[in-house]
């Protein structure tokens, strides 16, 4: 009887571990992150302590008495009701309709981290000045600005209002949570380590008397933590802060990238805040808050009325949580509200909590959300304008093998007829993954690669990495030893983790010396065998770290200027991004514009370069997630973001590899890229029906640099993104406030890409009452608002152009975009139904700095009105000596002329060839011929 009971429990266990082996297989074919190796808020101690106060009274209480106004604006004290910390609260008024706030400790036992080099300048502070007190508060004045502060002293609050209506409120639901610094109840005989570091005893609040020991609970975590098999020394012990944000009559809210969720931010409660901490994330899951490998920590507010930001400068782990009074109602339900006017004003809350720093926030007031744009980026710049080159397609994978392999790929695009600005090469291209050189026996001749790329008018594009090989034979690594300019753990001795080379230092970017001594190394001759034609990628700056916790640094590793990882985490790869676009800049000698990749961010990266989603997959929904992603990041000052075409891992069918082409030539930065262990893609290795269509979208993206190097230059000039989502255009349309599947380019074009499989047609949501859009293959007209359902082949990228909008193309498809930047412009000119358009467009030499320094450029406007398309100069400042001419006006829209007339003036006027099309109302004007640095105007008669 035993054995028979042993036979079938054997069985069982066979059947078991058959079916686990199964489970296995097939989890591993649904490329699922290890949740397990990522914090959640529970897991992050100073999460959890934040999180677990609830809203009530704040038990801060404003000091009124220590008011002080001076004329960049007024501190005044904060003492915590219970443990009698005070803190120092400065507010700023700033021009620009913007306002800052700063807290603070008075008396810190050890400095906290303020965030450096991200402002790009001291914000101009617009004087506050008091018209109102009372016992409890005191009512501040902006100069210039339409709003007034409310300070609040019992419990502290600050509300700023326009007129009588609310916008914003501070501390409203009494979360602020600032975890002074204190001394650890150490068992006698132990020193407290801030006394160590030689920092003061805690001193007096206010009144010079020594305060009482702190009262508060000390919560497990507080003083050290472990995760996994990670600890974390914590020696300064808890310095979480944390603050709430009331955004009265908001709904909709945006920005916090990087996540790979939907555009619109969904509400946290009873789930996982937001989480920024820049992390190297292996195969990433979609829709949810999780982190990844950038953190921009700016929010914006939507509403038809109104558009706000919050800009929560700090650079240490952060979550964001977000509420609301209306989550979860039907549209239904919050009619019926309105109808029997019991409904509340709809209203989002936002709480954010950061593990360490200061609390340094911006609030941007709009009132629009362009206005926004334009606080958020003259705060910490706008985009830097791309080389021509890289808004051409990028051709990468890891890794193309050797130098045959790259000048056979170069010789493919050639051979079938498909352009390519850049090819890239991974890390096997380097000698053992120490960057800076190049592996021996696979690149022995990169000059004499680079130079043939360079006669094909093409660039390269090598890896660079923040991880440095230990290896005393390798230079980069005994320089930065010897100089000490590596990251050290806390006892002071170089910290080492593990990465792609195997053991690896990290170079300490934080440190400026650091940064100046990385730049150089970008020199042409520090670094052997580069060229004016090779530029940079930066990856795993997060930092990644294999073998660190949650896959990066402790955070109780040491920067320069004392500051712990902890402090600067979210900035670090910032500052790789920042020395690295410095060095390509000196390498020239401040003449060329660089151009540099960089996987993680922070706020203010788009000085920098550009910026792409990381590893991603093969599949449909990472097809879709890419819209929202790069809307997000856009929306946030980074218009330069991409996703890797064809997905990273794993091996799209034909039909996945051909909608994400026709996806990525109309997002910002338009690479393929793939994992080491797929398929070979190059568009040629396909069936030829899908080289042709790949061969379509990539001529559109060609044709339309002209319109995509305009956009740029806005981006530049003016902080407005080049990627939008549709709320931003049409702020009062409702319907466009979660739109996931669509975007606009500029204000001119809508793209609705295909991105299911097995596709027949797509509904595209044209907004815009009075508004007419024309399908840019087609020319076939459509009135907005209305949801359109437009059959859909293969080849099909459904895009649209708005009525009343001119976009400038180059026509004739070639190799590069280098080989384009001479051709004549053809102008297509989308009238609205009053008969007008307008439309700019931005020439330089495409590659330098001369745009700035020498006022070489032109940036022309045309707008077509009364029958008559005016070319004049839209910056009289700008000239610039092109050959570039008009070939070409395509006019949507118009009714058949009799005649059409050339003006140039001081010329006979002269009348130029057209065809007319009746049934789409299509003029097509044949060969204008004026150069495009002229003014001209070509009338219908
Ligand atoms: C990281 C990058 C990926 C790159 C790989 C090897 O996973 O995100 O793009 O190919 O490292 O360098």
């Amino acid at each position: 009887m035993a054995a028979v009971v042993e036979v079938v429990a054997r069985r069982r266990r066979y059947r078991m571990g058959l079916m686990l082996v199964f489970l296995g297989l097939f989890m591993g074919n649904a490329l699922a992150v290890d949740r397990s190796n990522f914090k959640t808020c529970d897991e992050s101690s100073f999460c959890k302590r934040q999180r677990s106060l609830r809203p009530g009274l704040s038990p801060y209480r404003a000091l009124l008495d220590s008011l002080q106004l001076g004329p960049d604006g007024l501190t005044v004290q904060l003492v915590h009701e219970v443990t009698k910390v005070v803190l120092v609260l400065e507010l700023q008024g700033l021009q620009k309709n913007m306002t800052r706030f700063r807290l603070d400790e008075l008396q810190p036992l050890h400095p906290r981290y303020r965030v450096s080099d991200v402002l790009v300048a001291d914000p101009a502070p617009a004087r506050l000045s008091v018209s109102g007190r009372d016992d409890n508060s005191v009512e501040l004045t902006v100069a210039e600005g339409p709003y007034k502060i409310i300070l609040t002293a019992k419990p502290f609050r600050l509300d700023l209002l326009e007129g009588r209506s609310l916008l914003l409120s501070v501390n409203a639901r009494g979360l602020l949570e600032f975890e002074h610094q204190r001394h650890r109840r150490v068992p006698q005989g132990a020193r407290d380590p801030a006394e160590v570091d030689g920092a003061q005893p805690e001193a007096a609040a206010g009144d010079g008397d020594k305060p009482e020991e702190p009262t508060e609970r000390e919560e497990p975590g507080a003083w050290e933590e472990t995760f996994k098999t990670h600890s974390d020394s914590k020696p300064y012990g808890p310095t979480s802060v944390g603050l709430d944000f009331s955004l009265p009559g908001m709904e909709h809210v945006y920005g916090i990238p990087e996540h790979a969720d939907s555009l619109r931010l969904k509400v946290t409660e009873g789930g996982e805040p937001y989480r920024l901490y820049n992390l190297d994330v292996f195969q990433y899951e979609l829709d949810n808050p999780m982190a990844l490998y950038g953190s921009v920590p700016v929010l914006l507010a939507h509403s038809p009325h109104r558009d706000l930001g919050i800009f929560w400068l700090n650079a240490a782990e952060t979550w964001v949580d977000i509420s609301s009074n209306t989550a979860g109602k039907t549209l239904f339900g919050k009619m019926l509200d309105y109808l029997q006017g019991s409904g509340e004003t709809p209203q989002t809350d936002v709480r954010w909590m950061s593990e360490s720093g200061i609390i340094d926030v911006f609030l941007l007031l709009g009132p629009s959300v362009f206005d926004v744009f334009r606080q958020y980026t003259s705060l910490t710049g706008t985009q830097a304008l791309p080389p021509l080159f890289s808004l051409g397609y990028h051709q990468s994978r890891w890794n193309y093998r050797d130098e045959a392999d790259v000048l056979q790929v170069d010789q493919g695009f050639d051979d079938h007829n498909f352009p390519c600005d850049v090819i890239w090469l991974d890390i096997e291209h380097a000698d053992g993954k120490r960057y800076f050189t190049w592996d021996p026996s696979r690149f022995p001749q990169p000059h004499s690669m680079l130079q043939h790329l360079a006669s094909k008018r093409r660039k390269l594009v090598a890896i660079v990495d923040p991880h440095i090989k230990v290896d005393s034979g390798y230079r980069v690594h005994e320089e930065l030893r010897n100089q000490g300019l590596y990251v050290k753990t806390r006892d002071g001795s170089d910290y080492e983790g593990w990465c792609w080379p195997g053991s690896a230092g990290y170079p300490d970017f934080i440190n400026p010396a650091t940064r100046a001594w990385w730049a150089s190394m970008f020199s042409f001759d520090n670094y052997e065998g580069s060229a004016p034609n090779l530029f940079i990628w930066n990856d795993m700056n997060e930092p990644s770290v294999f073998n660190g916790p949650e896959v990066t640094m402790l955070k109780d590793a040491q920067h320069y200027g004392g500051w712990e990882h902890r402090d600067v985490h979210n900035i670090y790869g910032f500052y790789v991004h920042m020395a690295t676009a410095e060095g390509l800049i000196q390498r020239s000698g401040g003449v060329e514009r660089p151009f540099v990749l960089s996987r993680a961010f922070f706020a203010g990266s788009q000085r920098f370069g550009a910026v792409w989603t990381g590893d991603n997959t093969a599949e449909w929904d990472h097809l879709k997630i890419s819209i929202p992603m790069c809307l997000s990041m856009g929306l946030v000052g980074l218009s330069f973001c991409g996703a890797d075409v064809g997905g990273f891992f794993k091996n799209p069918d034909p039909e996945l590899l051909v909608r994400w082409y026709q996806m990525g030539a109309f997002q910002p930065f338009f690479r393929a890229h793939a994992h080491l262990d797929t398929v070979r893609r190059e568009p040629w290795l396909l069936p030829a029906q899908h080289q042709e269509v790949i061969r379509e979208a990539l001529g559109q993206r060609y044709s339309l640099l002209p319109y995509w190097y305009t956009l740029f230059y806005r981006a530049h000039i003016e902080g407005v993104p080049v990627m939008r989502p549709l709320w931003v255009q049409y702020p009062q349309d409702v319907t466009t406030f979660s739109i996931d599947d669509q975007f606009l380019l500029g204000d001119a074009l809508l793209v609705h890409p295909v991105s299911d499989a097995g596709a027949h047609g797509v509904q595209v949501y044209l907004p815009g009452s009075g508004e007419v859009w024309y399908n840019i293959q087609s020319y076939q007209k459509h009135h907005g608002p209305q949801t359109l359902y437009l059959p859909v082949t293969l080849s099909s990228i459904p895009v649209f152009q708005r009525g009343g909008t001119v976009v400038p193309r180059w026509m004739r498809v070639r190799r590069s975009s280098d080989c384009m930047k001479d051709d004549p412009i053809t102008l297509f000119v989308a009238l609205s139904p009053q008969g007008m358009a307008q439309g700019e467009l931005f020439l330089d030499d495409g590659h330098s700095f001369n745009y700035q320094t020498r006022q070489e450029f032109l940036l022309r406007r045309f707008s077509f009105s009364q029958n008559t398309l005016v070319s004049s100069s839209a910056d009289l400042r700008g000239h610039f000596e092109t050959p570039v001419w008009i070939e070409r006006v395509v006019i949507m829209g118009a009714e058949k002329p009799a005649t059409v007339v050339l003006q140039v003036p001081g010329s006979p006027e002269s009348h130029l060839s057209f065809q007319h099309n009746t049934e789409t109302s299509t003029l097509v004007v044949r060969k204008p011929g004026v150069s495009v640095a002229s003014d001209w105007s070509i009338q219908l008669r």
